[in-house]
Order: structure tokens, then sequence, then C-alpha cells
């Protein structure tokens, strides 16, 4: 007998959907398209997913509804998505706090210089139509025109691509576009059509997309989305464990990413005036964890030690076969992978940031819920790796009132005495704090003597309170954030902080002296990513989060892994230079090292008071 089925309305998007009586409010969300924040990936332990149940039957309350909301909250209606099932029809408010979309995403990385060479060549051709004396087959003669024409030998031509074939040459009076890859036929179009390409930073929180002229280099256009993986979790350790706990986890994780890309690319595709015919490349980068979830490869093994990779080299994989529609016989190169924790993100970082080219000691750094790290240094014979478990926290997750980058997040705090001073995206009622907002906020605690250098609040210090969760400071009151509740950073929110920073700081100390690098030596450190573009670096500096070189040492580049994509996408050359580096890079794994722990527990320290600026 098959399930009772409710409509499920959604607030204040206007989505509906059908689902069977049982599903999750989650469950729901999902089918809609909703994307609703999710950090514990739905196990009801992070209390991101509130929403209110406007109208219908009221769920219970769960569990974790009682341990994360009061009883006039959930009296109201309030409920977590993921603990609440569908009893009948509904109608569910999603505040803005709760939903993903929106999030502020870095595109730009630096320019960086690419030699033209991509893979796939465009051929104007004109055949000879066929005729009672000329009876050869379509591609026949297609490439007799591309051999005669342009030296193309032996043509080869999937099925796909013929059935594109045929119809389009006689629209065209046999005069087209051939689309050649070594001596693939990937597609064909009208004259005049040059090819395009699809470069992708496939992160675990967003995928940033670049549609890219492959005659020029030109970028046609550049978009960025939420990855549609993150109501499954917001961590690649909560996506892991579902894919792993769920039957068809793994392939659903598969298929939504691969949708949200698909989707993506339509979008590109139609700002820039491109048909789909026209794109016959792409290169997607990613960290192992996503680069094995896109292919569909077994991801077990990378959650447990010792952590490898199921396969590293690159691999050429066909758009068609994972539903992502561009010239028929089109495929899409995944840049090799470097380890279980460094990915081929890391290696486009490399090449977007040219760290590899380097005549100095320098580190690239690309912060995230996991930071890679990089060194190079001239004389060395190899780049040295290491990747820090540096959490969620600047991602807003496991902070009370943290939340991503996006409008109405906190992302700039000024204490200057009994006065607190804040910055919010997009310029509205804030509703919560996102990284940068957060590691200001915690030097500015510091700095005005309000934490001590352990971390811990002082009891007697202006403006710290007792909270429900110990002591506290509020940077918001209740009247003047956007959701009634006020927004403050807690005891625990401070030690979050403290956790990540000494997990980067002492990754990058023992990265330096595993290969014998004093400190002082290095010239540069190269701050990449969208967190890192955003982040205050005097704040940084002020907490201990980098290490204490002079500010000149910085800089700050954007998002150098979409540089690296888009340099891989255009030039065979800089796909065989990914190959090198990944090959020759080494992996430090920093747990094993004897003096990692000890490291680690110095660097959670906040150490000389700072003052702003200097
Ligand atoms: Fe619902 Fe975490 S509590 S997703």
């Amino acid at each position: 007998m098959s399930a009772e089925r409710f409509k499920v309305e959604f607030d204040p998007m206007g989505a509906s959907v059908e689902v069977d009586a049982g599903a999750t409010l989650m469950d729901a969300a999902r089918t809609a398209g909703i994307g609703i924040s999710s950090t514990c990936g739905g196990e009801g332990t992070c209390g991101r997913c509130r929403l209110t149940i406007a109208d219908g039957e009221m769920p219970p309350p769960s569990d974790a509804d009682l341990r994360f909301m009061s009883q006039q909250e959930i009296g109201a209606g309030q409920r977590l998505a993921c603990r609440s099932h569908v009893v009948g029809h509904t109608r569910a408010h999603v505040p803005k706090a709760s939903l993903v979309t929106g999030q502020r995403l870095q595109l730009d990385g630096p320019a960086g210089a690419v030699t033209l060479e991509a893979g796939v060549r465009a051929y104007e051709i004109e055949a000879t139509a066929p005729n009672l004396h000329d009876p050869r087959s379509d591609v026949d003669r297609v490439a007799a025109a591309l051999e005669t024409t342009h030296g193309v030998r032996r043509l080869l031509a999937d099925p796909a691509v013929v059935r594109q074939l045929t119809p389009l040459a006689r629209r065209t009076g046999w005069h087209l576009t051939c689309y050649v890859r070594n001596r693939d036929l990937v597609g064909v179009e009208s004259p005049g059509r040059s090819p395009a390409g699809l470069a992708v930073d496939l992160g675990t929180t967003k995928i940033a997309g670049y549609l890219i002229d492959l005659e020029t280099g030109e970028v046609l256009a550049s978009e960025g989305v939420v990855n549609p993986q993150i109501s499954y979790g917001e961590d690649v350790i909560a996506r892991l464990a579902y894919a792993a706990r769920n039957p068809g986890g793994a392939d659903e994780l598969a298929s939504v990413v691969r949708a949200g890309i698909d989707r993506l690319l339509g979008t590109l595709a139609e700002t820039a005036g491109v048909a789909r015919e026209q794109i016959v490349d792409a290169a997607i980068v990613g960290n192992t964890a996503m680069h094995h979830l896109f292919l569909g490869l077994p991801t077990r093994q990378l959650s447990a030690a010792p952590f490898v990779p199921a396969a590293s080299a690159p691999m050429e994989v066909r758009a068609r076969d994972l539903g992502i529609t561009m010239a028929p016989d089109a495929t899409i190169h995944m840049p090799p992978v470097i380890g279980g924790f460094v990915g081929a993100d890391t290696v486009a970082m490399v090449i977007g940031a040219d760290l590899d080219r380097l005549e100095k000691v320098a580190v690239g750094v690309d912060i995230g819920t996991n930071t890679e790290i990089v060194l190079q240094r001239p004389g060395l014979g190899h780049l040295a790796s290491a990747s820090c478990a540096s959490g969620p926290a600047f991602e807003g997750a496991h902070i009370r009132d943290g939340m991503r980058g996006a409008a109405g997040a906190i992302e700039g705090v000024v204490i200057d005495g009994d006065r607190v001073d804040i910055r919010v995206i997009a310029d509205g009622a804030p509703v919560g704090i996102c990284g940068s907002g957060i590691v200001d906020a915690v030097a500015e605690l510091y700095r005005t003597g309000r934490i001590d250098g352990r971390g811990r609040f002082q009891r007697a210090a202006r403006g710290v309170v007792e909270g429900d969760r110990g002591l506290q400071f509020q940077l918001v009151s209740p009247e003047a954030s956007g959701h009634g509740r006020e927004i403050a950073i807690t005891q625990n929110d401070v030690n979050e902080i403290q956790l990540a920073k000494g997990a980067i700081a002492a990754g990058i100390e023992i990265l330096l002296e595993s290969t014998g690098t004093p400190r002082e030596d290095v010239d540069e450190v190269i701050v990449a990513g969208a967190f890192g573009t955003y982040l205050n670096l005097e704040s940084a500096l002020a907490i201990g989060l980098l290490p204490r070189l002079p500010r000149a040492a910085y800089s700050q580049v954007g998002n150098a892994a979409g540089t690296g994509a888009r340099a891989t996408l255009l030039s065979l050359r800089d796909r065989e230079r990914a190959r090198r580096i990944a090959r020759g890079t080494r992996y430090l794994e920093l747990t094993s090292n004897p003096g990692f722990h000890r490291r680690f527990a110095r660097s959670m320290l906040f150490k000389e008071p700072v003052t702003k600026g200097s």
C-alpha cells in the first residue's frame, strides 16, 4: 500500500512539494530545492535548521527541538527541519538565518599568465554534399574535409556526435565548425561558433564556475552558487558519514552535485549567450572528498586512517555520463589530487598563485574547514604540504550565533570602550556572525582585555556577563538584531576559534620546522580562498592565526584555485604541470609529528597584547 502524501509549502519562497507521510521537513525542503543550513548533516545536533510551522498539522517536538529551543519557541511552532516529520499538510516559514543561499562568494583570483593550448580545437570546413556519384557516409566526408583543410587524420566520431552531425550538416549546407580533441570529433556547430569551456572550483561550501572562450582565454561569464550537497552536512566529514550511513547516499550526493554543476553551466551559458553544444571541454578541481563524491569513487577509506584516496591520477570522464549537458562527446578533465586531505583544489591553488615557480620562500594557505598549507622553498627540491583540521568555526559552525558569510552576517567588529561597532554584509539588521566577524570580535575582546592570553573571559571586564552558556559578551541586543535574539560571543565560541587558529598556526610552524625553514626566512605568505579574502589580516595576526611576520609579507589573492582550474582548462601544459605538482608535492601528516600536540596547545594561546593596526 502506498504511503499517504501531504503537501508542504515553504514561505517566503512560495515553493510547494508533495512528500510521503513521515518524511522530514528537511527532505521536503531538499525536494523543493530549498537549501536549509545543516552543519550536522541532519543528525539533530547543530540546531541550524530551525523553521516555524505557520499552518497545518503541528508535529510533536523532538528531543532535539527540546534541547535547542525554549518552550516559548516550541509553542510558537518552531521546529528543527531535520527532526520534524510531516504528519499532514504543512506550511512552514524558513527564516533567513536558516537558509544557505545568498552566501557571499569569491570568484576572482590572481590573473596569472596562461599559455593558450586548449585540448579541443575548432576547425571550419566546407564538406561536399552527398550525391549518387559520391555516396560516402556523412562522417567520411567530414573526415575528408578536415584532413584536406586542416591536416586532421583518421577522425573518430562517437554515435552521439553523428546524431548531431547528420541533421546539422544538411541545415548548414555542409558548412560546419568541427570541435576536435586529438582525433575525436567532440561535436559540430554552425560556422563561426567558437568553442567554450567550463572551469569549476568545486568547494565543500560553494561552487565557482567560469565559462571561458577556449580560443582567446576570455572569461565569458562567472557565477558562484552554494554546493547543493550542503543540506547533507556542511563539512566533508558529515558528507562522508552520510554517504557511508545511508544506502544509496553516495549516489544521492553525486547526483545533487552533478545536477548543481549542470544548472550552473546552464546559467553561465545563458549569461554569455553561448549554446551548450559549443561547450566542448571542462576542468573541475575540488578537495579529495568532493572529487571522489563527484566522480562516484569509493569514499569510505577517506574517513579512516591512513586516509588514502581511491585514485589520485588525473582523469577524463564523459560529461554526458555524469548528466552534464555539453557538446555530445565533451569530456571533463579532473586534475590529480595529492592525498586524502590535499586535493586537486590545492594543486590548482599552487598553479593559480604560481607558488611552484616562485624564486623565494613562500607559504600558500587556503583556510577552510580543512586548511591546506603549501611551502615553496627554492633548493628544497619539492613542494611540501600539510593539511590541518581547522574545523568549520570560520564558516560560522559550532559558534552559537555563527553563520556563513551571507546577507545579515556581522563581518567586522571594532570595540571602543563600551561601544561596539559592527559591519554587516548587505547592511541589513544582523542575524548572526560569520568567520571574519568572529576573528575580528575575538581579536578585539583580547585587545581590550576582556579575554586573557588563555582565552578566558574576564568576569570583571566591562560588558562581560553570565549568559546561559557561561560568560559572554553581547555584540547586538535582541532589539537591534534581525531576529529578536541577541548576538553574542560566548566562552565556547572563543574556545572554538582557539582550536581552529591553534591547528592552523601549529600546522604552519611544523611544516616550516620539518623542512628546516626558519620563520624569518619566509618572504611571502599567500592567503588564498574565500575566507582568506575577507579576513582582516591585522586581527588574524593579533590572535596568532597566522605567523607573526611583517604585514607586507602577506598577500590576499582571492580564489587562486579558480585561477588554477581555468589554467588547466585552457592549457595542456598546465595539465601536465598539475600532474608534476601532484607527484612532486610531499605531504606531511601533522598528527603523527611528535611535536604537534605541544605546538597545538601552545598555539591556542593568545600571546602578547597587540595594538590594532600595528
Ligand atoms: Fe537539523 Fe543539524 S540539527 S541539520
